[in-house]
């Protein structure tokens, strides 16, 4: 009886144990940028409550099931060879390498990082032409084509370790051909004026469509799209109709299969602005509002980032705008998913329901959806949760036990932690936008 008690404590801890590091504790950011990989979306920098331009790389992967209320995080051990904020990356077409590009770096010896996603390798490639004005350009989003030619608009130059102010804005695009690996600058014509905080959507056609942000002169308006035809390097306007959107920085986009440019958040000043959700017809030209959704709809969020993996947009982490009234702003360290399809926001991530129903003999992979769940398996997955519940109380109250004996330390750490934070605070200042 002993022996097998020992068994079960064994097995219960060693279970709970691998549960709790599956998944990776990930800290709340915005400013960061991502990109999908196969089946893989990779995070990298950012700006936190601890630092303003983090070196962190970090991935979910989407094959799996999960909640949203538990992300299955994997942070790698690597990171970047530099802190990075305000940045953008792209995929080359064939999956094997994402770029990262600009950004406010720590270290300003390059502006063009290449990541390695199978031996997780961080190298600086040697790019033909490059232009070293561009190094730390900032606030930009790149826009890559099949042929992994990636276009970059604008952008700022202001300086690593600020999060606020207003910097010269570059009236040019820059190009730079991941096959090839060669850089080149065309300069914008007189009836263009450049941007910083945008969205680039390459449409199939080879048209880039900038949306938003904010040009030397004003914030871009909604109605007012700027198109980019990367065919003959040229570039035109389309006025939209429809519902108006209200002019914004530091939203996102993602493009649909049916040609639908969806957007979220961004902000106005610190404010959060109106509507949060929009979609862009690009065959018709038409902005409407595809859902009023009230379920697990997220906060207001500025500069998170939007990939679209399969049917669902996925938004990840952003400073919630709603909440701004002053620093420490408030990170959100959630994905939210939207489903394009049935336009509402969910809260679990599963393959099935993704369109490609599958038979996997016995196991079954359907957890978004336990009432067509076969009993067994039901009863199986009560029994895994009790025993999981029963793992985490032992571990934990372990844990407590531990715990306690540290806990006046740090609560005296804690307190001198926050009054120096709040030092620091009171003594900034705010710009129109704020980063
Ligand atoms: C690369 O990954 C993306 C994102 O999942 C996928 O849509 C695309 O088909 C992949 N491309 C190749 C060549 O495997
Ligand atoms: C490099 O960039 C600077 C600043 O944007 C620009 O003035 C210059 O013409 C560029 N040089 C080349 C060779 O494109
Ligand atoms: C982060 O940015 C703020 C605002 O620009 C600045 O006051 C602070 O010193 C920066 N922190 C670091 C670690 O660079
Ligand atoms: C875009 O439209 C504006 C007026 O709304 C005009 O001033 C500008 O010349 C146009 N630009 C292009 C590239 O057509
Ligand atoms: C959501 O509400 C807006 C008005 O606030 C309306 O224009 C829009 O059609 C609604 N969308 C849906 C899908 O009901
Ligand atoms: C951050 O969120 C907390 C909890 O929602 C709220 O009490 C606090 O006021 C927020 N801080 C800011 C700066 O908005």
């Amino acid at each position: 009886m002993n022996n097998f008690q020992n068994l079960c404590i064994y097995f219960i801890l060693s279970f709970t144990y691998s549960f709790v590091i599956c998944q990776d504790i990930i800290e709340g950011r915005s400013q960061h940028t991502s990109a999908l990989i196969n089946d893989k979306l990779y995070f990298f920098g950012g700006v936190t409550q601890t630092t303003n331009s983090s070196n962190d790389v970090f991935y979910i992967d989407l094959s799996s099931t999960f909640d949203i209320s538990t992300l299955p995080f994997k942070q790698v051990s690597i990171g970047m060879l530099v802190g990075v904020n305000l940045a953008t990356c792209v995929s080359s077409p064939d999956n094997s390498t994402i770029f990262l590009i600009g950004g406010r770096m720590t270290s300003t010896s390059t502006a063009v990082y290449k990541f390695d996603p199978i031996n997780l390798q961080w190298t600086i490639p040697m790019i033909n032409g490059f232009n070293s004005s561009f190094i730390n350009r900032n606030e930009i989003q790149a826009a890559i084509d099949s042929k992994g030619k990636t276009y970059i608009l604008g952008g700022t130059e202001i300086k690593t370790g600020n999060t606020v102010g207003n910097g010269n804005i570059f009236y040019e695009m820059n190009l730079f051909d991941t096959t090839s690996m060669t850089w080149s600058t065309l300069t914008l014509p007189t009836d263009v004026l450049p941007r910083i905080d945008y969205t680039a959507t390459l449409l199939p056609t080879g048209f880039i469509i900038y949306l938003g942000g904010i040009t030397p002169s004003n914030f871009a308006k909604f109605n007012d799209i700027l198109i980019f035809d990367t065919k003959s390097l040229s570039w035109s306007n389309k006025t939209a109709s429809g519902i108006t959107i209200q002019a914004r920085y530091g939203h996102s986009a993602v493009l649909t299969k049916n040609g639908n440019i969806i957007i979220f958040g961004g902000a106005s000043g610190t404010k959060q602005v109106s509507p949060d959700l929009a979609v862009l017809n690009t065959n018709a030209w038409i902005w409407s509002i595809p859902s009023n959704a009230t379920v697990n709809v997220p906060p207001s969020l500025t500069f998170h980032t939007a990939n679209l993996y399969k049917i669902y947009m996925i938004i990840a982490f952003g400073r919630k705008t709603s909440q701004v009234v002053v620093k420490p702003y408030n990170y959100s360290n959630n994905i939210y998913i939207f489903n394009t399809e049935t336009y509402s926001w969910v809260s679990s991530f599963n393959e099935v329901s993704q369109g490609t129903p599958t038979n996997k003999g016995g196991t079954s992979t359907n957890q978004g959806d336990l009432s067509t769940d076969n009993g067994n398996s039901s009863t199986y997955k009560i029994i895994l949760y009790v025993v999981i519940s029963i793992g985490c109380i032992a571990f934990l109250s372990s844990l407590v036990v531990y715990y306690k004996k540290y806990y006046r330390n740090r609560t005296k750490i804690e307190k001198n932690l926050m009054s120096e934070v709040s030092d620091l605070h009171d003594k900034e200042r705010y710009s129109n936008r704020v980063i």
